[in-house]
């Protein structure tokens, strides 16, 4: 039996019946939509529309529907329902007859996908940080394995600065401890609990919605029905947070590619990431990084389809929402796949001290330092830059590095220059010398790499399931 059919005179066009139906989509909602049908029935014998004899039956229905479902991989393959929310229904009235009929009283499917989403959303955002603690916690194992190690550092890809390796780290880390951030903010908006908004006007039976939402384990309820049934927000933050991680995820993903080719070569990618080529045997390629690249352009895309679904609607409720699931779910299986992927990059990666030091050779990394040396000694940084600019120069043309100019030639350029020079353009002495927080000197990585472990170790409301 369909769930609306009494106004009509006539079943629904074949191909529109197809183009409707939601349920191939929204049956991933089935546990969040009988969970929520839990609820509300208590709800609804609370309200004195179920007998409590009534309650024990629907309750039992939904109890083996949601076994069934857990159990049984194809329950819902051949169905003919038009969506979980009717599925459910239908096979809860096939079990317990016509007791079943009552559940619906009160309730739209309006309000009843908005609070399965919901419900959703909640697991999904406390799966997504488990990921994002998870390669954070790789990143944090080597920045710990080479307390150190100098590599290069980069501006405009080309060779900068020295930093540690851990300095290097602990900038990702940075960024997906922002990311939690983001998804913990999506959480608590999330955490809003709809149901008892109807269709759009609320609803006209005694429900007690801070029961329902006790019992649902949200912290607050919406406060405008208008808004509950027609708000999508919620997936466009989860959406949006999803493709900064991904543009992050994509970010390092570009960096390690660069830094394990050939070239560069301080960095070897494991076996079990890497792929050989079909026609070249001596051929490892990156493609788990290359892949992390590509995704970001899935995830982007979403956000984009979730925007324009939303720009143009009127309020309230409108079909057009159904469109929202495939891009929650794609976010969802992108993010977690790619976390997965690149915890496993990281936790496999090799770094290769001696390519680390060769890399930071010959490339005049410390010529900044060679202008603090002269600042230090009381001049201008303007002019001691430009001196330096053209000490560079002389040394390109002589293809040798600063520490190869002789002193007389440097005590020729400025007679503030000293034996001590050479000291200056050491990389140890240039990254000692960063000592304010937040730069690259050890101490203040060791202290940014404990604070990093700390900020770890604590429990955000998304993994507790309720934002109070
Ligand atoms: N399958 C629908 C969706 O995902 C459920 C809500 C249907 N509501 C309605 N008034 N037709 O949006």
């Amino acid at each position: 039996m369909s769930i609306w059919g009494g106004r009509f005179t006539q079943g629904m066009d074949e191909a529109f019946e197809r183009f409707n139906a939601s349920l191939s989509m929204d049956r991933r909602l089935i546990q969040e939509d009988i969970e929520g049908s839990m609820a509300y029935a208590e709800a609804l014998a609370q309200a004195g529309i179920l007998s409590p004899q009534e309650l024990r039956r629907t309750l039992e229905g939904l109890g083996e529907i949601r076994d069934r479902a857990q159990q049984d991989p194809d329950f819902l393959a051949d169905a003919k329902d038009e969506d979980v929310h009717s599925f459910v229904e239908a096979r809860l009235v096939e079990i317990v007859g016509e007791t079943g009929l009552k559940l619906h009283t009160g309730r739209s499917r309006n309000d009843q996908v908005a609070v399965d989403t919901r419900l959703f959303l909640k697991k999904a955002i406390g799966q997504v940080q488990q990921g994002l603690k998870g390669l954070m916690g790789e990143l944090l194992n080597q920045a710990r394995s080479h307390p150190d190690l100098v590599v290069p550092g980069y501006t405009h890809l080309r060779k900068a600065q020295p930093v540690l390796l851990a300095h290097y780290l602990l900038a990702w880390f940075e960024m997906f401890s922002r990311d939690r951030d983001r998804f913990e903010d999506c959480f608590r908006r999330t955490d809003c609990m709809p149901l008892g908004a109807g269709a759009l006007a609320g609803n006209a039976f005694a429900v007690d919605r801070e029961v329902l939402r006790r019992k649902l384990n949200f912290s607050r309820i919406t406060p405008n029905s208008l808004d509950a049934v027609s708000d999508r927000d919620y997936l466009v933050d989860f959406v949006g947070a999803g493709s900064l991680t991904l543009v992050h995820l994509s970010r390092l993903a570009e960096d390690l590619i660069f830094f394990s080719t050939p070239e560069c070569g301080w960095i070897e990618l494991s076996d079990v990431v890497t792929t050989g080529s079909s026609l070249m045997p001596q051929k490892k390629n990156p493609d788990s990084l290359e892949l992390l690249r590509g995704k970001s352009g899935r995830v982007i895309g979403n956000l984009t389809r979730l925007l324009v679904l939303l720009k143009g609607l009127p309020l309230t409720y409108n079909k057009d929402l159904q469109e929202d699931k495939e891009a929650l779910f794609d976010t969802l299986d992108t993010l977690l796949d790619c976390l997965q992927v690149a915890q496993a990059v990281v936790r496999t990666l090799k770094v290769d001290a001696e390519a680390a030091r060769k890399a930071l050779e010959g490339n005049f990394m410390t010529a900044t330092d060679l202008a603090d040396y002269l600042v230090r000694k009381g001049m201008a940084f303007r002019e001691a830059h430009g001196l330096v600019g053209r000490i560079v120069l002389e040394c390109e043309g002589q293809q040798i590095g600063l520490s190869q100019l002789p002193l007389s030639r440097y005590r020729q350029l400025s007679s503030l220059f000293a034996e001590d020079l050479f000291q200056a353009l050491s990389v140890r002495h240039s990254i000692e010398a960063r000592s304010v927080p937040g730069g690259t000197a050890p101490e203040r990585v060791a202290e940014a790499l404990s604070h990093a472990e700390q900020s770890l170790t604590l429990q955000n409301p998304s993994e507790r399931g309720t934002s109070v």
